[in-house]
C-alpha cells in the first residue's frame, strides 16, 4: 500500500510519520514540498505519487489569527483539502483528512457525535466544516477524523508547551474554567489514524469519525494536570498557582466552543480497544519532553 502523507511536519503529522510505516510506503510530504497555498500545484503532487491512502494533517490552525485572515484560512483548511480529495478520486485513491471539534458552537451538553448539526463560531470553524463538505463532495471514499485539544511533544506550539514555559517564568497563570473538552495527545491521534485505515479500505467503512482520548476537562483542569504531572517528572520545581477565569475575562478574537467533548461511541467499535485517558497520556507526552 502506498500512503501520502500531506502536512508531515505538523504535530499530528510528525506522529504520523512515525505510526504509517507499518503500513506500506508512505511519502511524507511538508509545506516545502506541497504548499495548499498554492492550488495549481495539488493535483500534479498527488498524481506524481499514485497513492492509494492520502492524510491530510496540514491544516490553518491559527484560530484567532483566521478571524483576520479569512481568505488564507479558507484556501488551506477548505479549498486545499477539496482539490486534495479530488486528486486522490482520479488517481483511485481513498483519502483521510482531519478535521475539529470547532465545527460544533458548543452548546449542546452532552457528547458530540458525527450526525449532530455543526454551526461553528469563527473562521477557522466554518473554513474547517467547508473542507469536510469539499472533500465528502469530491470523493465518496473519505474519511474525516474529527478530534480536538491536540497537544504532542513534537508540535512547536501547544498548550502544554505554553504552560511549561508560563511555569518557568511566572508565579501564577490564569486560565478558563468555562470551556470543557478532552485534551488529545497527537501520538493517540495518528495510533487511531493508522488502525482506521485498513478498516475504512476494506471494510469500506468511509463518513465522518471523532476521536479524541476518554475523559473530560477544563482548561483549568489541564492546566492544573501539566503542573502535576509535570512537577513529578522533574520539569518544573516550584509550579505556578492556577487561577480559574470565567470565558470574558480573557476575550480573544475568536469565539471558542463551550462545550466541545466528542463521542467516543463509533470509533470505540471501530477500534475494538480501550481509547486511553487523557490524564495518562499527558504523562506519557511528558515523559516523552523530560527524556529530551
Ligand atoms: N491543534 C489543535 O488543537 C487541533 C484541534 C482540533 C483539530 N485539529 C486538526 O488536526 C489537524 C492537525 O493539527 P495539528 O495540531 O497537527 O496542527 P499544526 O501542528 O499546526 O500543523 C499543521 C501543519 O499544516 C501545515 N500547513 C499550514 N499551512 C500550510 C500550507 N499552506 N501548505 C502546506 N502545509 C501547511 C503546517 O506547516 P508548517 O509546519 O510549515 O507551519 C503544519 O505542519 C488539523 O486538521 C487541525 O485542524 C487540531
Amino acid at each position: 500500500m502506498k500512503l501520502l502523507l500531506v502536512g508531515s511536519q505538523g504535530q499530528v503529522g510528525q506522529e504520523l510519520a512515525q505510526t504509517l510505516p507499518c503500513l506500506g510506503n508512505v511519502v511524507a510530504l511538508s509545506r516545502e514540498h506541497l504548499d495548499l497555498s498554492q492550488p495549481d500545484q495539488i493535483a500534479a503532487a498527488v498524481d506524481s505519487h499514485q497513492p492509494d491512502i492520502v492524510i491530510n494533517a496540514a491544516a490553518y490552525t491559527a484560530v484567532d489569527k483566521a478571524e483576520s485572515d479569512a481568505t488564507l484560512a479558507h484556501q488551506i483548511n477548505a479549498l486545499a483539502p477539496g482539490l486534495l480529495a479530488q486528486a486522490a478520486a482520479d488517481c483511485g485513491a481513498a483519502i483521510l483528512h482531519i478535521s475539529t471539534d470547532y465545527v460544533f458552537d458548543g452548546r449542546q451538553s452532552y457528547p458530540y457525535q458525527e450526525t449532530d448539526a455543526t454551526s461553528p463560531l469563527g473562521v477557522y470553524g466554518q473554513t474547517k466544516l467547508a473542507g469536510e463538505q469539499a472533500v465528502q463532495a469530491a470523493n465518496p471514499r473519505s474519511l474525516i477524523l474529527r478530534t480536538a485539544w491536540v497537544y504532542g511533544a513534537k508540535g512547536a506550539r501547544n498548550f502544554v508547551k505554553t504552560m511549561l514555559k508560563v511555569g518557568l517564568e511566572q508565579r501564577s497563570v490564569r486560565v478558563v474554567f468555562d470551556q470543557v473538552g478532552t485534551p488529545t495527545w497527537a501520538y493517540d491521534i495518528a495510533d487511531s489514524i493508522t488502525a482506521l485505515l485498513p478498516q475504512m479500505v476494506d471494510n469500506d467503512s468511509y463518513g465522518i469519525v471523532h476521536f479524541t482520548n476518554s475523559g473530560v476537562a477544563s482548561w483549568y483542569d489541564f492546566a492544573t494536570a501539566i503542573y502535576e504531572e509535570a512537577q513529578a517528572q522533574d520539569l518544573l520545581n516550584t509550579p505556578p498557582t492556577v487561577v480559574p477565569i470565567a470565558t470574558a475575562e480573557y476575550p480573544l478574537p475568536a469565539l471558542r466552543p463551550a462545550y466541545s467533548v466528542l463521542s467516543p461511541l463509533k470509533v470505540s467499535a471501530l477500534l475494538n480497544r480501550p481509547i486511553p485517558h487523557w490524564r495518562s497520556s499527558l504523562r506519557k507526552m511528558l515523559r516523552e519532553l523530560a527524556r529530551g
